[in-house]
């Protein structure tokens, strides 16, 4: 099997760890400061999934607290639901990153690493048990219907059923934050609001 040339860390898929911190079963955590889980109140009924923790979320531990977490708030506050009643996690625990100069450049993953990172929300999941789980960009979707030929495009506006799951997927909030013109955004903006307000009802029928 391949891996990135910078992947020199000791890893071992089949490792069944039993806290994330010690998580080996791909070479991310090397490089990241440490591992992000999930937060939100047990069982809530709406499941966000992001990609993966971001520098700010690598820092402090928590998921979508930087910039694309500032615009997720925004949204879910126009869609109505309050961010402390849903349950927010990402399809990778580690912030995946390479140097440019000082600054830490985001790496979108793998898919090796999006799979081995499904241990943990499976766990997740299985724990929740939310009615409706928003896959918030490509790398979600793909990992929450286990296709990695899943597209984003052909998963839009329909309400995915997959193992029991309820799917809806949407953009992620870095897509609306680095759409190339204020049209774009603003489309793209309203379009992660009505995916929010529809996992709000679907949750709540
Ligand atoms: N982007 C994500 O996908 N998740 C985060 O937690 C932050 C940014």
């Amino acid at each position: 099997m391949e891996h990135d040339a910078d992947d020199k860390a000791h890893f071992d898929p089949g490792q069944q760890p039993a806290r994330l911190d010690e998580c080996r079963r791909c070479p991310l955590w090397a490089r990241a400061t440490q591992a992000v889980g999930g937060e939100g109140p047990k069982h809530a009924p709406v499941m966000l999934v992001g990609e993966q923790p971001g520098d700010q979320e690598d820092r402090h531990g928590k998921p979508f607290v930087g910039p694309a977490g500032a615009l997720l708030d925004d949204a879910l506050k126009e869609a109505g639901i309050d961010r402390h009643d849903v349950y927010i996690t990402n399809a990778v625990k580690h912030f995946k990153w390479e140097p440019r100069g000082k600054r830490r450049m985001h790496k979108s993953p793998a898919q090796r690493e999006f799979e081995a990172c499904r241990y943990w929300l499976e766990r997740e999941l299985a724990r929740e048990q939310p009615r409706v789980v928003v896959a918030l960009g490509a790398t979600a979707l793909k990992a929450l219907l286990e296709q990695p030929g899943a597209r984003l495009n052909a998963a839009f506006g329909k309400t995915i059923e997959h193992e029991g799951l309820k799917v809806i997927a949407t953009w992620h909030p870095s897509y609306v934050l680095r759409a190339p013109d204020p049209q774009t955004r603003e489309r793209a903006r309203g379009e992660l609001i009505d995916a929010l307000r529809r996992a709000g009802r679907l949750a709540n029928r």
